[in-house]
């Protein structure tokens, strides 16, 4: 794999399972052990800024073992470390459920429940809860009730902690090699004080984004897979960014992902702040949050959560 043309902040990260042969290969010594990930930044290179520490997030997740335990992180990861999981979970990253084909969707629904080919009880009884259509053709997995969200990890990660103290709580759906991922934070409750941001963040960390920072995306969409909605062209439209794409302006985007109430939106969208609107529109707008809730401000996020 290679760096784009003119990178200037690279890293490489180390991820997966670590298998240490004791006997001839193949034996039985040869047993995948679950193991830290870690991120090495090219020596010269911009190294990107540090948020969150891992050690906070063990203080819950002891080993927080995302992907099947192939990306870890945990007190081992240290304080310092970077984060392996924002080496993917960037800006652009949306979920996938939502390109599930009608012939995969078919195909579980006929086989039977709990076997490697059809669904499981858990999946059922989530998709039942959330009101999805089963049979519906097509486009099934286009239903308005399969939800599509940000992988931002920002956002991601305040939507998923904030459970139901969120209007809406967070659901993802991805398309997990024709098998849906579900995860519903409907029954969530943090476990902690969800407005004491030091519980994951270090210090100076959550007044602002920089200056530079991304939209944030929930939902590709080109042109052409709107005028004529299916699958395919959910798919095609993960290729690329699009003027339609439902996005959010940086800085709200910190906020709304606890803070998704309608007053609240409003409030964010009167100054300046664009929310699930189309990259098009949202990607001009200038956000004025700084002047009052920016470091050192009046309603400074550090002042106003205690
Ligand atoms: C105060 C405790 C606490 C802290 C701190 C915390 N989490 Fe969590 N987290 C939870 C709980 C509780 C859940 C819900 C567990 C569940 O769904 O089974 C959760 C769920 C998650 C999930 C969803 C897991 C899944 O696949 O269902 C992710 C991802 C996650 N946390 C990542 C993080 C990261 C990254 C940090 C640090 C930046 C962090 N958490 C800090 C308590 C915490
Ligand atoms: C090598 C890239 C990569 C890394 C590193 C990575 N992820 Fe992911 N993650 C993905 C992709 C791709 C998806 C699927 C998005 C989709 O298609 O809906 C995903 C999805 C998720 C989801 C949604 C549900 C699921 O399990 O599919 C959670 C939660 C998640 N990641 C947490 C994490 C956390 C926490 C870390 C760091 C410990 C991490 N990820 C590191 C690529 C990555
Ligand atoms: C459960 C863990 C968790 C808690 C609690 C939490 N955050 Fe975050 N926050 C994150 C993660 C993860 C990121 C993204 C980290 C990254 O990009 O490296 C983030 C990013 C941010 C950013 C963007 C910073 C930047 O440089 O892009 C802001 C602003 C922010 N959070 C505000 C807050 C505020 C305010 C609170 C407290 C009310 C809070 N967060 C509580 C996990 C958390
Ligand atoms: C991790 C979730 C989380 C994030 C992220 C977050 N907040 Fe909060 N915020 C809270 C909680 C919880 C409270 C306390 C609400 C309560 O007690 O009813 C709060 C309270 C506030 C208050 C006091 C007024 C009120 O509603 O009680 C302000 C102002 C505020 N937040 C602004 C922000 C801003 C600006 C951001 C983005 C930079 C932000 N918050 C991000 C969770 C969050
Ligand atoms: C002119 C000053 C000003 C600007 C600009 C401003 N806010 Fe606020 N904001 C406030 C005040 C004042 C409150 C209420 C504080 C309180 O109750 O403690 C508030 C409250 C909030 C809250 C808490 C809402 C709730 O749930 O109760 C959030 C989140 C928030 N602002 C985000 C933003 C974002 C994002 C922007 C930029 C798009 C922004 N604000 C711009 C002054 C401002």
């Amino acid at each position: 794999m290679e760096f784009p043309a003119g990178a200037k902040m690279r890293s490489v990260t180390l991820q997966g399972y670590f298998t240490q042969s004791l006997g001839a290969a193949g034996s039985a010594d040869d047993v995948a052990r679950h193991a830290i990930s870690v991120v090495k930044s090219v020596t010269g290179d911009a190294v990107r800024r540090k948020v969150v520490d891992a050690t906070k997030c063990a203080s819950c997740h002891e080993w927080f073992e995302g992907h099947g335990g192939n990306r870890v992180i945990g007190r081992e990861t240290g304080s310092n470390a970077e984060l392996v999981c924002v080496t993917c979970h960037v800006p652009n990253m949306a979920t996938s459920g939502h390109t599930i084909t009608d012939a995969q969707w078919s195909a579980r629904n006929a086989a039977a429940v709990n076997t490697s080919a059809g669904w499981s009880s858990d999946q059922l009884r989530i998709f039942g809860e959330w009101g999805v259509d089963m049979l519906l053709t097509p486009n099934t997995a286009l239903q308005p009730n399969m939800p599509r969200v940000t992988n931002n990890f920002k956002d991601m990660i305040h939507g998923i902690h904030a459970g139901r103290d969120r209007v809406v709580p967070f659901k993802d759906a991805r398309n997990f090699r024709g098998n849906a991922t579900l995860l519903d934070f409907r029954r969530m409750d943090f476990p902690g004080n969800l407005n004491n941001c030091q519980g994951c963040h270090v210090a100076n960390t959550y007044s602002n984004v920089p200056a530079k920072a991304l939209l944030t995306n929930h939902y590709f969409r080109s042109d052409a897979f709107l005028l004529a909605p299916d699958i395919a062209g959910a798919t095609s439209s993960m290729l690329q960014t699009n003027p339609q794409d439902v996005t959010t302006t940086p800085f709200a985007g910190a906020c709304v992902s606890c803070h998704d109430a309608t007053a609240a939106k409003s409030h964010m969208e009167l100054n300046g702040a664009k929310v699930n609107r189309n990259r098009s529109e949202a990607v001009t707008a200038i956000e004025a949050c700084a002047v009052c809730h920016g470091p050192g401000a009046t309603w400074d996020p550090v002042v106003v959560h205690k």
